[in-house]
């Protein structure tokens, strides 16, 4: 694909044919990464950088970090490895590149990113990207620049909107952060470390976001936040919105059919949140609503603040307002202390929930949690052995609930051409691609389908 010219609204292309600097941005981890990655794209193309998805030719590789499992961030060294050889190769050419290394990993690492991997030019953390165009600047002057301060600004304030041809190329879906941070300090949890305490982001500033994704073509609206369901702010009447609130505005918005957020924490779900899924037709009957355990004694140990019960009167409150709301969720084996007896009792919780889709990752240690200084860490081949098992019985779920689809006919919203000509791609309410035949309908449409069978995680449909 042709690197395309991205230029600020009404501003001059800035180097004409050719010359314009080129960026490679690649993005780890969450979907807050993704929104962040486009928002720093939309930052890079304001200081006269154009996209391009062949790092090669780039004058800056940007990396886009995640830090929630050790996994994550030693991705990003061997990756740094690699740019370091394409970089010393472009030097020997007389040609520059600079590499920056922004997201979690930046925020939780900084400096020793730089003595780790020294070809690293810029180390930026999630809350300093509007400053990314002054950093740049100072590490093309030769300069080592690590920005991963708190700023006391709101970068969102700062950050340049999309133009409404990237806003169309990014397509009939788009993600908007509303919230970001976390106080809940899980004891297993990086994130109140990398991502700060929580912040949410003003009624007027998403309102106005949210409008200039519809007007220009999106559908789809995934309101996202470490604890999407924490946001809360003043509204335009002057009382305090949650999210909930919030969902009822936005459904409001011409265009907008469908509205969606994650991921959101069981303490949060409060009643109005649950009127919404009630009430609100364009809010799609899936929740991502993590519990992590099953056991109340891990679940204390983890710090969620409720038990297994909890979890599951709440399920069962959702469930009575939204009957076809599929439930979705993270969970976490091999916690410190845990028992087989334990990871019965999560198995038990599964069961019991029964969910369309879920996520499922061994404990990871993460330097400063407290987690990681805890008693009774548990063996890996104990870890192995627990996530094949829990993955098994997430996986027979999910088959469960893709079989029971078929023979339905659901409402999909076209999103994309298929890998294969002649296919489109569509989304379901439950978020599984809809696999159809072109002629069902053009981007950005929502048509009715008739589920005639199933793919691994995906649907195929006919036009109904
Ligand atoms: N080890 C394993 N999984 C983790 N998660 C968060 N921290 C860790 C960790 N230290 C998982 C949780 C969370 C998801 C985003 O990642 O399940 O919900
Ligand atoms: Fe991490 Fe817990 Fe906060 Fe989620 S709620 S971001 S798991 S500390």
């Amino acid at each position: 694909m042709e690197p395309e010219q991205i230029t600020q609204d009404g501003a001059e292309a800035p180097q004409a044919a050719g010359a314009a600097k080129k960026v490679f941005v690649k993005t780890y981890g969450c979907q807050m990464n993704v929104y962040d990655s486009q928002r720093m794209s939309d930052a890079l193309a304001a200081d006269g950088y154009v996209a391009t998805s062949v790092m090669e030719e780039a004058d800056l590789v940007l990396l886009n970090t995640c830090h929630i499992r050790e996994k994550a961030a030693e991705k990003v060294y061997s990756e740094l490895g690699r740019i370091r050889d394409l970089k010393a190769e472009r030097a020997r050419n007389g040609d520059e590149m600079l590499i920056g290394v922004a997201g979690c990993v930046a925020q939780a690492e900084g400096r020793e990113i730089i003595r780790r991997a020294p070809a690293v030019d810029l180390v930026i953390g999630p809350q300093t990207y509007h400053r990314l165009p002054d950093a740049l600047k100072k590490a093309r002057g030769g300069e080592k620049v690590v920005e991963t301060d708190y700023a006391l600004e709101d970068k969102f304030d700062h950050l340049p909107q999309p133009r409404r041809a990237d806003v169309i190329n990014r397509g009939v879906t788009a993600f908007l952060t509303v919230q970001e941070g976390c106080d809940k300090f899980c004891t297993f949890c990086v994130v109140p470390y990398t991502r700060g305490s929580e912040v949410s982001r003003s009624v007027a500033q998403i309102v106005a976001e949210a409008e200039r994704l519809a007007a220009a073509g999106v559908r789809e609206v995934t309101l996202l936040g470490q604890n999407v369901n924490a946001w809360h702010g003043e509204g335009p009447d002057g009382s305090e919105w949650g999210l909930g609130r919030l969902l009822f505005r936005l459904a409001e918005i011409p265009g907008l059919s469908r509205l969606r957020y994650t991921t959101s924490h069981p303490r949060d779900m409060d009643d109005e949140l649950i009127a919404a899924h009630r009430d609100l037709p364009s809010l799609m009957p899936y929740l991502h609503l993590p519990v992590q355990a099953g056991s109340d004694r891990i679940l204390k140990a983890m710090n969620r603040k409720h038990t297994a019960a909890d979890y599951l009167r709440l399920i069962e409150r959702i469930r009575a307002a939204r009957p076809d709301i599929a439930m979705s969720g993270d969970f976490i084996v091999g916690f410190p202390g845990e028992t087989d007896a334990d990871f019965e009792d999560t198995m038990e919780l599964v069961r019991a929930v029964d969910y369309a889709q879920a996520f499922s990752f061994k404990y990871s240690p993460r330097p400063g949690t407290p987690g990681a200084e805890m008693d009774g860490h548990v063996a890996e081949a104990v870890k192995d052995e627990r996530l094949q098992r829990l993955q098994a019985l997430l996986n027979e779920q999910q088959n469960a609930f893709l079989a029971s689809l078929v023979g339905t006919t659901i409402e999909t919203l076209i999103e994309k051409p298929g890998r294969q000509a002649g296919q489109i791609v569509g989304r379901s309410p439950w978020l599984q691609p809809v696999i159809l035949d072109e002629k069902a309908g053009r981007i950005g449409d929502i048509v009715s389908a008739r589920i005639t069978n199933t793919g691994h995680a995906s649907l195929f449909a006919e036009r109904a």
